[in-house]
């Protein structure tokens, strides 16, 4: 989960340091401010969800901020202290919407249980927001980390798929996760206790490919110097996970087809086929519809494998999870490599929130490594960003060097001509290739290609 982020205010820093070093050292993500005024300044910098603030403070005191803040942002949770209240400051403090008030002084352990009490009554309020659909199973499915509803019915469908044994096909982009969900569908159902074995079919050279699924007998080909079992025996009473089944060629296509129809196999070179009892789950990056369509698969076995049909979605189109992933990862980084980094600050979760990454879940846990290794400790900002990140590409052509003639001239067919020529230039260093392309010009790949469509630019020409 994501680290708490708690602010407190108080205008005696001997006092504020004390509290600040107790929640850091509880493991809170603690920011300060030395009144009312300077937190309702920071409330927004750091994105905080909880407040601990002194009552007696300069310009802004306690009561004023509690109310200026709850009428923005009436979800942050607010305890307030002081030496010197009495009966009516506690009720007006309490109408003003604080979740709890202490007197001065107290014990730092106090203090900590009516933090975490706030902060469950705030999960309590958020959940009642959202109406989370009952996930039975959530403990087994805790390493899958989404909250967005595309994942939500993701974790529905494979509770619901896992008991049956029928054939799963699960599609989606590079690094959405889909070995993940294979593993999942595996552990709630009711071959758990059986192997959960994984091939992937694109690492393993065609002509072994055979043999390895199937097994061989001793003598089948040169090289088979002893009898083999292959993944569908090992996989027995257990799961077979197909990873890049898209890659499987023809022939092979056939064979599996007939071991998914009738449980038997013929391990390669043996007279007598085998009974299995195996749940297969495969998987692809590759659009198989369309493979089906070019005659690339063959379409009865697409039909065999995706009686449930299951596709993850890329991580773009849940951005409201990238800052869930972000912190999940973080917390993960710290704890086996040993570091202590706070977290990221509010600008770096926005520009990631805001990237498109091609390389989905992937990518983002790589990224996550690779900070958490260099920084070590303290906050991320945007400069321990790599550039590819921080959209930090130099604007291309300069423009001091484009000089307006005495005569004037048409803006719009100028710019025109500047951006077919910078378009030309991407698809030509790019080879013709549009993703690349779109991502050298920082555009989405959908947007480039409907430019070109729209300007009828024909890739390959040359750009003038
Ligand atoms: N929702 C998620 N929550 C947590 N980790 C995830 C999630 N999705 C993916 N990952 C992590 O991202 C990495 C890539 O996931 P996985 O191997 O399952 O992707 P994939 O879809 O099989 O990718 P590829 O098509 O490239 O094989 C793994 O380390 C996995 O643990
Ligand atoms: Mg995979």
């Amino acid at each position: 989960m994501e680290t708490p982020r708690i602010l407190i205010a108080d205008d005696d820093k001997k006092t504020r340091d004390f509290v600040a070093a107790f929640l850091s050292y509880k493991g809170y993500l603690v920011f300060q401010a030395f009144d009312g005024q300077d937190a309702l300044q920071k409330i927004e910098l750091h994105d905080v969800q909880m407040v601990v603030t002194d009552i007696m403070m300069p310009r802004v005191n306690g009561l004023e901020f509690i109310r200026q803040l709850k009428s923005v942002r009436p979800e942050i949770v607010t305890i307030a202290y002081s030496a010197f209240a009495n009966f009516e400051m506690t009720a007006n403090l309490l109408k003003a919407g604080a979740f709890f008030y202490m007197e001065k002084p107290f014990n730092l352990e106090e203090l900590q249980i009516v933090v975490q009490r706030g902060l469950e009554h705030q999960a309590l309020q958020r959940k009642s927001f959202r109406s989370r659909p009952c996930i039975k199973n959530r403990a087994l499915l805790e390493n899958i980390i989404g909250e967005h509803e595309k994942m939500l019915s993701l974790f529905e469908m494979v509770e619901k798929v896992a008991s049956s044994d029928s054939t799963v096909l699960i599609q989606g982009e590079s690094g959405t996760g889909k070995e993940l969900v294979a593993h999942a569908i595996h552990d709630l159902s009711n071959r758990a206790t059986g192997n959960f074995v994984a091939l992937n079919c694109a690492a393993i050279p065609d002509e072994l490919l055979e043999s390895e699924l199937f097994g061989h007998v001793k003598g089948a080909f040169t090289g088979a110097v002893a009898t083999r079992i292959g993944r569908f025996e090992m996989a027995d009473k257990g799961t077979l996970f197909l990873d890049e089944i898209g890659d499987m060629k023809a022939n092979l296509q056939v064979k599996l087809l007939r071991v998914l129809q009738n449980g038997e196999l013929e391990p390669v070179g043996a007279a007598k086929s085998k009974k299995v009892d195996v749940r297969t789950i495969a998987a692809t990056n590759q659009n198989l519809d369309q493979m089906v369509v070019s005659k690339a698969f063959r379409e009865d076995l697409y039909y065999r494998l995706s009686v449930i049909p299951i596709m993850l979605p890329p991580l773009r189109e849940r951005s409201s999870d990238i800052a869930l992933l972000l912190n999940s990862f973080l917390a993960k980084f710290n704890k086996s490599k040993q570091r202590q980094v706070q977290g990221f600050d509010k600008q770096v979760l926005e520009i990631l929130s805001n990237y498109e990454w091609p390389g989905n879940v992937r990518e983002l846990e790589n990224l996550v490594e690779c900070l958490v290794i260099l920084k070590g400790s303290g906050l991320l900002t945007i400069q321990d960003l790599p550039d590819k990140y921080r959209g930090g590409r130099p604007a291309a052509p300069r423009s001091e060097q484009i000089v307006l003639p005495d005569s004037g001239f048409c803006l719009n067919s100028a710019v025109e001509e500047f951006e077919n020529r910078l378009i030309l230039q991407a698809l030509q260093k790019s080879g013709g290739n549009k993703k690349e392309a779109a991502e050298l010009l920082n555009l989405k790949r959908t947007t480039l290609i409907e430019k070109l469509k729209k300007k009828r630019l024909v890739p390959g020409s040359t750009p003038v």
